[in-house]
């Protein structure tokens, strides 16, 4: 039987597919890179079954001369060199669709945090400073009339805007493809990304991490928003400048910032952005629901199963690689 490296323990019912079709090493459930009991193993290993976390580049594909399938559990591959993959005619798969409604939820959550303060709320009133009704304290941002800019108008992009029309909000968005048919659905505008920057109230990040999209928000772009401007990443923590965000939130060029994702990640607990009373950080938990992750695994699982009997991958994200094999 082919020989499988799980690179973390994961729940079994959502590997039960995999049962009987594979032999599985499987590493710690909260490893940080690939674990050395099952780098010891690379030699041997048909496939490789990898999360977010793990960077799986040209050295580690040197070490696997037999890797037949790499299935990231998740639709970002940053972590993957998907070129040297290709060179060395391996599938890498990823899990799109299934986890659009719930990241959609989580930005819209973190979104409404910020804009309601509920960061600075709680802390106030478990600190004893809810003294009284304060016709003055903790103002916030309507989200009702506002505008939203969402850069990248993907699958996420779109669950986002969907959101956010049901709030009342006025969707900008800027794409290198324009959407004519989601212009009209969602009464949504295409703006290059300095003009949705400058007119945008809140601003939500959907793009995936490219070579195009690093520190695509660096200090002009947050110069350009508005003072009273939030920005929220659901994206990857590389598409925004950290120490540009920092100065901004320290300076007040823009009014607030709500966070899933960071550069780097985890972010140290003595970050300073952490200290900053409108920066709202979460441990990258988009797709943190039961339904949603069981459902990332089981997509996974397909891909790796494809992979192991040379089938065409399910949801394969570097296609060209059964172009040069064929
Ligand atoms: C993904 O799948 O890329 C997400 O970031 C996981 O939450």
């Amino acid at each position: 039987m082919p020989l499988v490296l799980i690179t973390h323990t994961l729940p079994e019912r959502w590997l039960a597919a995999l049962d009987g079709h594979c032999r599985m090493l499987v590493g710690p459930a909260d490893a940080t890179r690939l674990a050395p009991e099952l780098e010891a193993h690379l030699a041997d290993a048909d496939g490789l079954f990898t999360l977010l976390t793990i960077p799986v580049n040209q050295a580690l594909l040197d070490r696997a001369p037999r890797l037949r399938v790499v299935s990231n559990m998740a639709v970002g591959v940053d972590n993957i060199d998907l070129a040297a993959c290709t060179r060395r005619g391996v599938p890498v798969g990823n899990t799109p669709g299934v986890l659009t409604e719930g990241t959609a939820d989580l930005t819209m959550a973190i979104l409404l945090a910020a804009a309601r303060r509920l960061l600075e709320a709680n802390a106030d009133a478990r600190a004893g400073r809810w003294i009284t009704w304060s016709p003055t304290g903790w103002l916030g941002a309507d989200l009702n009339g506002a505008n939203l800019g969402i850069i990248g108008m993907g699958k996420i992009g779109k669950a986002m805007a969907e959101r956010a029309r049901a709030f009342g909000m006025h969707i900008l968005y800027s794409d290198p493809q324009p959407q004519p048919e989601l212009e009209a659905h969602l009464q949504a505008t295409h703006l290059p990304l300095d003009e949705l920057l400058e007119l945008s109230d809140f601003v939500s990040l959907h793009t995936p991490l490219t070579s195009l999209t690093h520190h695509l928000i660096g200090e002009p772009q947050l110069r350009h928003m508005k003072p009273t401007a939030i920005l929220v990443n659901t994206s990857r923590g590389p598409v925004v400048h950290t120490e540009a965000l920092v100065q901004a939130l320290q300076k007040g060029w823009i009014a607030a910032a709500a966070l899933d994702v960071t550069d780097p990640e985890p972010l140290p607990p003595n970050h300073p952005l952490y200290s900053l009373p409108n920066c709202l950080v979460v441990p990258h938990i988009g797709s943190a629901t039961r339904d949603t992750r069981r459902a990332m695994a089981e997509r996974a699982c397909l891909n790796l199963l494809s992979g192991l009997r040379g089938e065409r991958l399910p949801f394969c994200v570097n296609p060209e690689v059964y172009a040069q094999n064929i």
